[in-house]
């Protein structure tokens, strides 16, 4: 038998799964995203080059494994077909050997698209025709690819050889002792049974996700991994009890490529000196501003700036009971050099009572308030650390906290977006 690992977001998304699945590529034969659309913005950057995918699993860039797209996606034919051909044109062969699209994935069409645009704004969506898609689903009133690729349209056309019984290639790869890697997209928070809902996507990005999205039962599984950042963001509306300052300040802020282009290099520089000083005075606004600009926290799919606040265990501990989860994989741990203090969230305040795990009613976890335990924090740059060891020993004892706060390993620490900048404590994978 072979291995099954699941990746799945273990926050709001945008937690760098994309970068750690295209790390865990090497050793698996089979990459395979279960849910979401084109929703998704996952980022690869291998040395200079820079990778972003919307629908196409990140395994796609090593030319000799197979990429699944399985039956739990919502699949827009444009936006696949495009992703495919702006891979053709950096040379490479994008065929029936690189990717397979499960046949009873659903298909987004121009109606579900302009529904999203017309009424998604209350949430947040990110307008891509996911919610009324999946909803037609549910209603047993979707089209899948089997349907759509009967008619003679050029994306149509272009799909059909790639579209397949992908459970089929999948279990009987399984059962020949191939090793497959679940690219989960979105996050925990963001799930329609387990997220803060309504402002949620419209599928399961947890780890069941992966199951019912592409065919596999869960004795199967051998892992599951959630991806979680040293601190916490998220797009769109919805609670966040951890934000550092409050929504409305960040959506009068420029996208990063205006600052760059109104401000310059030394302008910028500048900027996060005189930001750094403002969050080591405790001031929470320029704390989340901080991390937003040294975490390039900008969406992918929407180029929003991103809310930012504390790491939140909170949020944390409840990913580790919903995914069951094996191991945390902590990322972007480069970005918090340079701040003197680091604060988790150990629990909620609500009312004056202490709430120590996630609340599902959203009458309550709107009123609650953070508590904070408060780590010192160290000023070198990680990115060049490849061992635990070599860490700063603040770094190191952050993540010993986490750890312990999460109580499961945490099997890996990311301190850059490229592949290098990687540091494995436990090969908990293939
Ligand atoms: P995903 O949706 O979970 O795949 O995440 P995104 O790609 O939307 O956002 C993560 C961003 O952080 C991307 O731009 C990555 O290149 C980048 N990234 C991933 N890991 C790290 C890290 O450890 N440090 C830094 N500085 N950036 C990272
Ligand atoms: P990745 O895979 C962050 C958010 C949207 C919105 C809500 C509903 O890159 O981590 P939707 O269009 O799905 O109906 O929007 O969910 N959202 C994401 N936020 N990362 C994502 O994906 C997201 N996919 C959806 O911003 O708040
Ligand atoms: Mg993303």
């Amino acid at each position: 038998m072979g291995k099954v690992i699941s990746i799945v977001g273990g926050q709001w998304g945008d937690e760098g799964k994309g970068k750690i699945v295209d790390f865990l590529t090497e050793k698996a034969d089979i990459v395979a995203r279960a849910t979401g659309g084109n929703n998704a913005g996952h980022t690869v950057v291998v040395e200079n080059q820079k990778f972003k995918f919307h629908l196409l699993p990140s395994g796609i860039i090593h030319k000799s494994k197979l990429n699944i797209c399985g039956n739990g996606m919502v699949i827009d034919p444009k936006v696949i077909v495009s992703e495919i051909e702006t891979l053709e044109e950096q040379d490479f062969k994008i065929t029936d050997k690189q990717l397979n699209i499960s046949k009873n994935a659903h298909v987004i069409t121009q109606g579900q698209i302009e529904e999203d645009l017309a009424k998604g704004g209350k949430i947040g969506t990110t307008g891509r025709g996911i919610g009324p898609c999946y909803a037609a689903k549910i209603a047993r009133t979707g089209k899948r690819m089997i349907d759509y690729i009967k008619e003679s349209t050029k994306e149509g056309k272009l799909l059909k050889p790639l579209v397949k019984d992908t459970y089929l290639i999948i279990n009987n790869a399984i059962n020949s002792g191939k090793n497959i890697l679940i690219e989960g997209a979105q996050g925990t928070l963001l799930d329609i049974d387990h997220g803060t809902y309504p402002f949620v996507t419209s599928s399961n990005p947890t780890a069941g996700g992966s199951c019912t999205g592409l065919g596999i039962g869960p004795t199967k599984i051998t892992g599951v991994h959630a991806i979680m950042k040293a601190y916490i963001t998220r797009v769109g509306e919805g609670v966040f009890p951890t934000e550092l300052g409050t929504y409305e300040q960040i959506k009068k802020e420029d996208a990063y490529n205006d600052l760059k282009e109104t401000l310059g290099e030394e302008g910028l520089k500048q900027l996060r000196r005189r930001i750094t000083l403002k969050a080591n005075e405790d001031d929470a606004y320029n704390q989340g501003r901080l991390l937003r600009l040294n975490g390039m926290e900008y969406g992918t799919t929407t180029g929003r700036p991103r809310r930012c606040g504390w790491f939140d265990a909170v949020v944390g501990k409840y990913s580790v009971m919903i995914n069951g989860l094996s191991s945390v994989i902590i990322t972007k741990l480069d970005v918090l050099s340079g701040l003197k203090t680091i604060k988790i969230c150990t629990a909620y305040k609500a009312d004056n009572t202490k709430i120590s795990s996630f609340p599902t009613d959203m009458n309550i976890l709107n009123k609650c308030e953070p508590v904070y335990e408060e780590l010192p924090g160290w000023e070198e740059d990680l990115t060049n650390i490849s061992k635990f060891e070599d860490l700063p020993k603040n770094a190191q004892n952050y993540i010993r906290r986490l750890e312990k706060i999460l109580e499961v390993p945490i099997s890996i620490v990311s301190v850059g977006p490229k592949r290098t900048e990687t540091i494995i404590l436990k090969d908990m994978f293939f």
